[in-house]
């Protein structure tokens, strides 16, 4: 079915229509009382079998959270780590960080040469950019906290799947496929995910009998196992082989932390999100200068829109990539940073249509710092319990590295941090010493897991993968929403665009922009760029729960993951 998605009228010096535009979204799957939706369809099952036998949703988060390690293995993970939001119908609204941290051995100078110059690919594909795993910490501890059933009732399903397998579609073969060059590398994982030399096809069973171990042993002795036991030792000797310094203490050391989500408001909708280091800093600070538009007015992606909106990305991405890091390690000025002045003093900064310079932006808190493998799930149950989960290894497959008898991929989250002064992560963020290394410090994310509610009652669960245009994507969701009211397909799925302050410039997904909105940004000064930052065509999957005002639950499965599913009831 053919829907439009959004009528711009523009008046800029001239007046007429810009954006026309009719996308074949498929519809959200509408249910009344419970919903899943996730990145991979197996997984999304084991979620809602889960939810339909009475588990909570966050027993389903924590069932999902280990199948998607088996079925979406590229993102899903054990080796990685991540955050959940959690917020039950009754009650305060916790975040929960099992973000991995850096090796008691690791220095500010980790991945410098002699003349302080970068190894290439050192932060990224060698066994030194390994964070201490926090994802069998986190999963354990949420299920403690807040879920009702066993650890290897949750966990039984995933060991099914890794045991017996699955057959793999189309949807799950394309990232072998596209990272197969580097999969070959790793002996390990070319057992599991290779035959005769090419990587699995469509239609063959995967199945993973080292991991149904690994899963065992944890369903039996939980984190400890991981942690304190074989799973811990087997990554610590492997990293020590191939020159990495990982350390039994690290893996007995590793904590996860439960804390207060950071929240905003923005007309009407209060947002519960990610504090650092997780990405909710950067979306409220975006949503605070937006706040100033009238952004329904000037209509979906119509040039007015397109600038404010991008000169908001810009003004918070300088100051994420400035003062955000760690909050165990450093002082960030949030208060400052999230207040009415200080978004009003942003605002008034911006022209009414023109570009700012990337270079004439300077971080506007004046302080002193020092004072391609992500998921995302989203749940809510019967009793009105929600919640987000974003985890990643970082890029797809993470290192692609598998120690010996394990069965799972380790990440490559040391990237994250500032690697080198001036140098660009992965996601072409160029980062500040508020994110420098320092042993058992988290590296800064962009991940930005998020609930929505407005009068108390849930409006969106959602979240995303994509690295650096995490953020973004999940300011479009709410702005599709509540300024647009593309309703729940469209605000998911519709066309995006990014900005993150270096490199200067707009990047867009296909589709985003009308012949003549590309036109009028140019003459505005903007340099638009198609694609990623990064120069991949990758854009983040938004698994997303909408709440209509009649209470339906409406799940959408972001079209841009044809392998993933909602389901509900
Ligand atoms: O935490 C972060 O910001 C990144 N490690 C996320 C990576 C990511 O989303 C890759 N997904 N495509």
């Amino acid at each position: 079915m053919l829907r439009f998605v959004g009528i711009s009228i523009l008046t800029f010096g001239l007046s007429f229509p810009t954006i026309v535009r009719a996308a074949p979204y498929p519809q959200p799957v509408r249910a009344r009382h419970t919903m899943v939706v996730t990145a991979e369809r197996e997984a999304t099952h084991v979620g809602f079998a889960v939810l339909r036998a009475g588990g909570n949703a966050v027993d389903a988060a924590v069932a999902v959270g280990y199948a998607l390690a088996v079925t979406d293995p590229c993102c899903g993970n054990l080796g990685g780590g991540g955050f959940m939001i959690y917020r039950p119908a009754h009650g305060t609204a916790r975040f929960l960080d099992f973000r991995e941290v850096a090796p008691r051995a690791a220095r500010a100078d980790l991945y410098l040469n002699r003349q302080g110059q970068l190894i290439p690919g050192s932060s990224l594909y060698s066994w030194k950019a390994i964070g201490v795993p926090g994802t069998v910490a986190g999963l354990e501890l949420a299920r403690r906290l807040w879920g009702t059933w066993s650890r290897a009732r949750l966990i039984a399903p995933a060991i099914r799947l890794a045991q017996s397998g699955f057959v793999l579609t189309p949807g799950d073969v394309r990232l072998f496929d596209d990272d197969a060059g580097r999969l070959a590398q790793d002996p390990h994982a070319v057992r599991v995910f290779f035959s005769h030399g090419h990587p699995l096809g469509v239609g063959v069973r995967l199945r993973q009998p080292t991991l149904a171990k690994t899963l065992e042993r944890i369903a039996r002795g939980g984190a400890r196992a991981f942690y304190a036991g074989s799973i811990g030792r087997a990554i610590v000797a492997a990293s020590r082989r191939h020159g990495g310094i990982l350390t039994r203490a690290d893996f007995l050391d590793y904590r996860p932390v439960v804390t207060h989500p950071l929240r905003c408001r923005y007309r009407g909708v209060d947002v519960i999100t990610a504090p650092p280091p997780g990405g909710g800093a950067t979306l409220c600070e975006m949503l605070d200068i937006l706040k100033g538009y009238p952004l329904g007015r000037y209509g979906f992606h119509s040039v007015r829109s397109v600038h404010f909106i991008t000169e908001a990305m810009r003004f918070a991405y300088a100051d994420r990539n400035t003062f955000l890091g760690d909050p165990a390690y450093v002082h960030m000025p949030l208060r400052r940073l999230l207040s009415r002045a200080y978004a009003r003093s942003i605002r008034h900064r911006i022209a009414p249509m023109r570009a700012t310079p990337s270079s004439e932006v300077r971080p506007g808190v004046s302080l002193n710092p020092e004072g391609h493998d992500t998921t995302q799930y989203s749940i809510v149950d019967r009793w009105g319990n929600a919640v987000s989960v974003t985890y990643t290894l970082n890029t797809f497959f993470g290192t692609g590295f598998m120690a010996p008898h394990t069965g799972f991929f380790l990440n490559n989250e040391m990237d994250d941090f500032t690697t080198a002064p001036g140098h660009p992560n992965a996601y072409a963020l160029v980062q500040g010493a508020a994110n420098d290394i320092a042993p058992g410090k988290r590296p800064l994310s962009s991940m930005t897991p998020t609930i929505a509610t407005r009068g108390g009652h849930l409006l969106i669960i959602t979240g995303s993968p994509g690295g650096s245009t995490i953020t973004t994507t999940v300011l479009q969701v709410i702005l599709n929403l509540v300024d647009y009211h593309l309703g729940a397909a469209a605000a998911v799925d519709a066309p995006r665009f990014h900005m993150q302050w270096e490199p200067d410039q707009i990047d867009y997904e296909p589709g985003a922009f009308s012949a003549q909105t590309m036109d009028l940004l140019r003459r505005s000064g903007y340099r638009l760029h198609a694609g990623s930052p990064w120069g991949s065509r990758y854009w983040g999957d938004a698994e997303t729960v909408i709440v209509t005002p009649s209470g339906w639950l409406e799940g959408v499965n972001d079209v841009r993951y044809p392998a993933g599913l909602a389901q509900g009831n």
